[in-house]
């Protein structure tokens, strides 16, 4: 049992959150990560939509599991539906993230809801604190997805430890048990996992992708907003995204201004990702992608997570002098 005073407050058997990753977290996954004992999120992405939200959470719900609900700020900006959708769902705990957390504070507390959002400096932190967050996500360079890429996980979450009272998680490149004791032990209330998650039979994560994931290392990841100029995504243009490098991707991050006008190169990318062609479309992952070996069952990877995160925290114990 591996447990953290915010852990147990949830009523967690263990401190791990898989992320809520658009197009990878769906019901199925949710559902696994909370049937473990930690806590199932369920992303709605980019191309989130009301109905995607009810027909998934419908799943860890129907099984009597808790779970929490990612949604990215500025598409609830677009359409407020989404949120409406998410509360309406019932979750533990909804994140919102990539825009100030202030106007939905009161809402989502209302209903009864914990509201999360990550963050990448310590500016940015004391803003979601100040505004109500009632978990602060530090959100390392290294993690996968969209965020900044400015700094590491490490650095981030000593800094927000010492700045904010609220619970703080750690995310980005925790790969393994021993990534999770790392955080655990500098103070983190839990770790919010991406990237370990992504060939889950559980997750969503596209059959072709699948083996372009086994045969990532370390050093196979790049931070860029190429896929969000091709595609027309609407994001706002400070976050950029850590993938896996392809030809495409390769090519065109730093020349996005280019890529913008170049209808040729955006329709080949679009035809791409429809076609499940991942020489050319993104798979987002972090580093810590090297560090994931085979297709595991949601399950196992967080009892060795945990298991493992235990063992490494209980073998040294602090000798004070007087
Ligand atoms: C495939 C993928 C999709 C993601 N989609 C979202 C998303 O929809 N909303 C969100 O808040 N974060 C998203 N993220 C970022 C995660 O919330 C988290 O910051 C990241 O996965 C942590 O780093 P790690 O991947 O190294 O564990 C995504 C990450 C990945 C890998």
């Amino acid at each position: 049992m591996l447990e953290t005073p915010w852990s147990s407050s949830l009523g967690l058997k263990t401190p791990i959150l898989n992320a809520p990753m658009g197009g990878v977290a769906g019901g199925r996954l949710a559902a696994a990560v909370s049937d473990a004992g930690g806590l199932g999120m369920i992303g709605a992405g980019s191309t989130g939509s009301v109905e995607l939200i009810e027909r998934e959470s419908a799943i860890p719900r129907g099984a009597g599991l808790s779970f929490g609900i990612g949604l990215l700020g500025w598409a609830v900006n677009q359409e407020p539906s989404l949120l409406d959708a998410a509360i309406e769902s019932r979750p533990v705990m909804i994140s919102l993230g990539f825009a100030d957390v202030g106007p939905w504070v009161a809402r989502v507390h209302d209903a009864g809801i914990l509201l999360a959002t990550q963050v990448y400096d310590i500016e940015g932190a004391r803003r979601a604190a100040g505004e109500g967050a009632d978990v602060i996500v530090a959100r390392g360079a290294e993690g996968g997805g969209h965020g900044l890429n400015e700094v590491a996980t490490l650095p981030l979450l000593q800094a927000l430890l010492d700045e904010v009272d609220a619970p703080v998680l750690a995310a980005g490149g925790i790969g393994s048990a021993r990534g999770l004791a790392a955080v655990l032990a500098a103070g983190a209330s839990g770790g919010w996992i991406g990237t370990a998650f992504l060939v889950c039979p559980e997750s969503l994560t596209p059959e072709a992708a699948r083996p372009r994931i086994l045969l990532a290392n370390e050093t196979s990841t790049i931070y860029t907003r190429s896929v969000d100029v091709a595609m027309g995504y609407p994001w706002p243009s400070q976050f950029g995204e850590r993938v896996l490098r392809n030809d495409f991707i390769e090519c065109w991050t730093g020349e996005e201004e280019k890529l913008a006008g170049d209808d040729e190169a955006r329709q080949a990318f679009s035809k791409a990702k429809r076609d499940g062609d991942f020489a050319l479309a993104e798979i987002d992952a972090g580093q810590g992608v090297g560090l994931l070996k085979s297709a595991r069952p949601a399950r196992e990877i967080v009892r060795d997570f945990s298991d493992g995160a235990a063992g490494l925290l209980s073998r040294w114990t602090a000798t004070t002098r007087t």
